[in-house]
């Protein structure tokens, strides 16, 4: 199995993509689930991300928390979405597990330095400051990443929180510009793939049907979630993009893209943090991503709905 850490700021969809990598043990092995600020404060996504690791039965998964800021702006969070609490939608118990000791800035360099090189591949679901943070401590580690593959960035159907920019990228945008250029094989999953894995009524329905704990409350949470994106946007569900980042891990087949260059505005007030993807490789700048672009839908939630009842 490959062995990743899954950074992550839950948020629904981050939660989704956390259960299908814990209930998917054969090909996938998860270090440690790192939280950052995002969806909301750092103070409720590591909680959060404690409540998913219960609800998928795996409470000895190592849960770190991490930067509680971006690097260098006000934190920017997305309530209007995902609730109060992130995870809004199911009736979910507060957490037994504890946090694990340590930041997880330092879990991140010190499991990249101990594990042997090119073996472990780092899975960001939210704003990428702690990424950031551990290759500027720890320029080594860049070259020990087997793989980063992130949810972020957006380039046919430019932004969600602004006209130019996707969320993870915006809220930290210094961040962002740090691991794109820190030279690690990068795989991206921008909204033009995401907002192709939409929760219809029957893909709800089919979780609903599982008829488990962990069934219900993904039911629930892309319920809640879907609200967002059906009165903002007329789509018909939810749009489910983390989880794309841990389906790729395990059928790679189910997306397509392009090896380009991505690069990450951070200097004008118009466009910051928008992922300037090269697609047609007109810019003679050097491919540094994976920038995916379509999605087997029917098959990532036929994946999704099978490795959910497995919990
Ligand atoms: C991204 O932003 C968050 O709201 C979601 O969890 C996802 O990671 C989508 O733009
Ligand atoms: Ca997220």
């Amino acid at each position: 199995a490959r062995k990743i850490i899954i950074d992550t700021d839950p948020g629904q969809d981050d939660a989704v993509a956390i259960l299908l990598a814990l209930a998917s043990p054969e090909e996938i092995d998860v270090l440690g689930i790192t939280a950052v600020a995002g969806n909301v404060p750092l103070s409720l996504t590591q909680k959060n991300a404690r409540i998913v690791c219960e609800l998928a039965g795996k409470p000895d998964t190592k849960v770190f928390a991490g930067c509680d800021a971006p690097i260098a702006r006000k934190l920017v969070t997305a309530e209007h979405v995902h609730g109060k609490t992130g995870l809004d939608g199911p009736t979910l118990p507060d957490p037994e597990m504890e946090l694990t000791d340590g930041h997880a800035v330092d879990f991140i360099i010190d499991t990249l330095r101990a594990e042997p090189e090119g073996t472990v591949t780092l899975c960001p679901l939210g704003p990428l400051t702690n990424i950031a943070t551990a290759l500027t401590k720890a320029p080594d580690i860049a070259s020990r990443i087997q793989e980063i593959v992130l949810m972020g960035g957006a380039y046919f159907e430019v932004g969600n929180i602004t006209p130019t920019a996707e969320f993870n990228i915006y809220v930290d945008p210094e961040a962002a510009k740090i691991v794109f250029a820190c030279g690690a094989p990068i795989t991206v999953m921008p909204l033009d793939v995401t907002h192709k894995a939409l929760v219809t009524k029957p893909r709800n329905d089919a979780f609903r049907a599982l008829g488990t704990p962990v069934g219900v409350a993904v039911a629930e949470m892309t319920d809640f979630f879907e609200r967002f994106d059906k009165e903002k946007y007329g789509s018909q569900g939810a749009p489910l993009h983390d989880p794309c980042v841990t389906a790729y891990l395990i059928k790679p087949e189910l997306f397509t893209g392009r090896h380009i260059n991505v690069e990450i505005e951070t200097c004008s007030d118009l466009t910051l943090g928008m992922t300037v993807a090269d697609w047609w490789r007109v810019s003679g700048r050097e491919p540094n991503a994976t920038f995916m672009g379509d999605i087997d839908a029917d098959g990532f939630f036929d994946l999704l709905t099978e490795r959910l009842a497995r919990l």
